[in-house]
């Protein structure tokens, strides 16, 4: 048993998502450098979500990857340590009346679902508020959940094995070309105060988790995806 020296997932770590302020210019400020679109269509072609399929959602934010596998899922569990992300992400749904997600108030080492229960996980830059340690557990907890041949979505901010320090400064100077001085202060915080962690060091850990990695890919030099199936 770890409740005693659990790790306390709820206090926030660098960004504070608990904030109102933070949540309100979340969809804006992500779409000066992300192709949410691309990003959904990726998402939906590897979960490969349909009728009688159940997904869960860890660190759901403001519940745009929630919504899209909502629409082709019997139900989708949506879950994030912020309550404040949790309201945005369920006024979304309720304008769509969508009615399949659940949203809960718990996170990556908190989250209690039946072992096998899971068809499909998605986790989307969220991840690298843990530690390195907690990530291990996180991702133990996500292959315990999925069922056999159950498929992960895996995109985060993952630190490059070479040259990191020449990366991370052209990452932060590419996301002020895009985003002006709050995406640049944005992605400095990133490094400064969160976990993300090094690509082979990431790699490791789903790998020992039990996950077999089918595909990666690298953009902007430090955001990293990793297509990962329960085999
Ligand atoms: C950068 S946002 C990502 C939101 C969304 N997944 C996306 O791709 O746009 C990170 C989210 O992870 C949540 N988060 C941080 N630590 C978490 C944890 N331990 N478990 C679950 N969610 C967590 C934050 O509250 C925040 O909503």
């Amino acid at each position: 048993m770890i409740t005693k020296w659990l790790y306390n997932e709820f206090q926030q770590t660098g960004k504070d998502y608990t904030l109102q302020k933070e949540v309100d210019v979340y969809d804006p400020s992500h779409d000066d450098f992300r192709n949410l679109a691309k990003e959904i269509q990726e998402v939906i072609e590897w979960l490969r979500p349909n009728k009688r399929l159940r997904f869960l959602d860890i660190g759901c934010g403001t519940g745009n990857f929630s919504l899209a596998l909502a629409a082709h899922s019997e139900k989708v569990y949506a879950i994030d340590v912020s309550e404040t992300m949790l309201k945005a992400a369920k006024a979304k749904a309720d304008i769509k009346q969508i009615k399949n997600i659940s949203f809960s108030h718990t996170g990556y080492l908190n989250f209690n679902l039946p072992e096998k229960s899971i068809d499909g996980v998605i986790s989307s830059l969220s991840l690298h508020h843990l530690p390195d340690y907690w990530k291990s557990i996180a991702l133990e907890k996500i292959f315990h959940i999925l069922k056999p041949g159950g498929r992960f979505y895996f995109y985060d901010v993952v630190i490059p094995d070479h040259n990191s320090i020449d990366k991370i400064n052209a990452f932060i100077k590419s996301q002020e070309l895009k985003g002006g001085d709050f995406m640049r202060e944005d992605t400095i915080i990133h490094f400064k105060e969160e976990y993300s962690t090094l690509d082979w060091i990431m790699k490791t850990l789903l790998t020992n988790a039990g996950f077999v990695v089918i595909r990666e890919e690298i953009q902007d030099g430090v955001l990293k995806k990793f297509f990962c199936e329960k085999t």
